[in-house]
């Protein structure tokens, strides 16, 4: 495997270690980032970097700037692969175990690769689940206890994803965001603290505007989700993925369709674009 990235150094994945008494490790209290990186290019990378500084605002953890420009370079290594980089600061390792915020932060920085494989161009299924996540899902926090027992539920159903609902209206994904096509509009909720702001999400979002689309930011009940022609989730791993099955009935005609087919259209070419740009 590449090397790790930790607090400046560069180092085998085996030899990189962090104290217990980390607060990441003892209180979930850090905040994370995964860009897609193509032939080798970060891609929207300036948008992953201000959401992580987005981040780091909201959990008031102010850190010196971190070089990212040389260390991504290092993390991806020569060859143009494809691969996801992550990225994660927490509020560092202290004596003792105290939910108070320290005075002096000394900041754990830690930084990987691994390969990405491409979406499947074909359509997954879905379940539905009550989201009993915490009120401030637009941050980006490693804390993702509930994210991954929802994730392992929908595993348990032999599905992709499990889509989430406060009390009837839809948020997102357990790791992703959710698009609906709803007569004849493009639909997806409206951002809030119930969500994160999804990378992926704004440039659908501007890849319809732009090409005229119908589409519409607005809160989904999941009576009305049932009836979507077509669903689809987007995420920075699994680009733009289509649903054509909840909770085991088919999503629209229950094949992928062709608004999805148009988009994926559009976000390959504006992908190519884009690095044929940052070549
Ligand atoms: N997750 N919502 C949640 C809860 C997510 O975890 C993610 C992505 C998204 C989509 O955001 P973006 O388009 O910026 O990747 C929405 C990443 C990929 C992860 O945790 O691995």
């Amino acid at each position: 495997m590449a090397q790790v990235y930790l607090n400046g150094d560069f180092l085998p994945p085996e030899a990189a270690r962090i104290s217990p008494w980390d607060r990441g490790f003892l209180f979930g209290d850090g905040v994370y980032e995964v860009i897609p990186v193509y032939r080798g290019r970060p891609f929207l990378g300036e948008a992953h970097l201000d959401r992580l500084h987005r981040s780091l605002a909201a959990i008031d953890l102010a850190v010196p700037a971190i070089p990212w420009q040389e260390i991504f370079p290092k993390l991806i290594g020569p060859a143009p692969r494809d691969c996801a980089l992550y990225l994660q600061i927490t509020r560092g390792t202290y004596a003792t175990r105290d939910h108070r915020l320290p005075e002096v932060v000394r900041p754990t920085v830690f930084a990987f690769t691994w390969d990405l494989t491409p979406p499947p161009k074909c359509g997954v299924s879905g379940i539905t689940r009550e989201d009993f996540r915490w009120d401030r899902c637009d941050i980006k926090s490693i804390a993702l206890l509930g994210n991954v027992l929802l994730r392992q539920s929908a595993t348990e159903a032999q599905a992709q994803e499990a889509l989430l609902f406060r009390k009837g209206w839809l948020t997102e994904g357990s790791s992703s965001n959710v698009f609906a096509v709803l007569e004849g509009k493009l639909c997806t909720p409206p951002k809030s603290r119930r969500l994160l702001s999804g990378i992926t999400r704004a440039l659908v979002l501007q890849l319809a505007e732009q090409a005229g689309l119908p589409c519409e930011e607005r809160e989904i009940h999941q009576e009305e989700l049932a009836k979507a022609e077509e669903i689809w989730i987007t995420s920075s791993t699994r680009e733009v993925l289509p649903l054509i099955q909840l909770d085991g009935k088919p999503v629209g005609a229950g094949q992928i369709g062709p608004w999805w087919r148009q988009m994926d259209q559009w976000f390959q070419q504006y992908k190519q674009k884009w690095l044929a740009a940052h070549d």
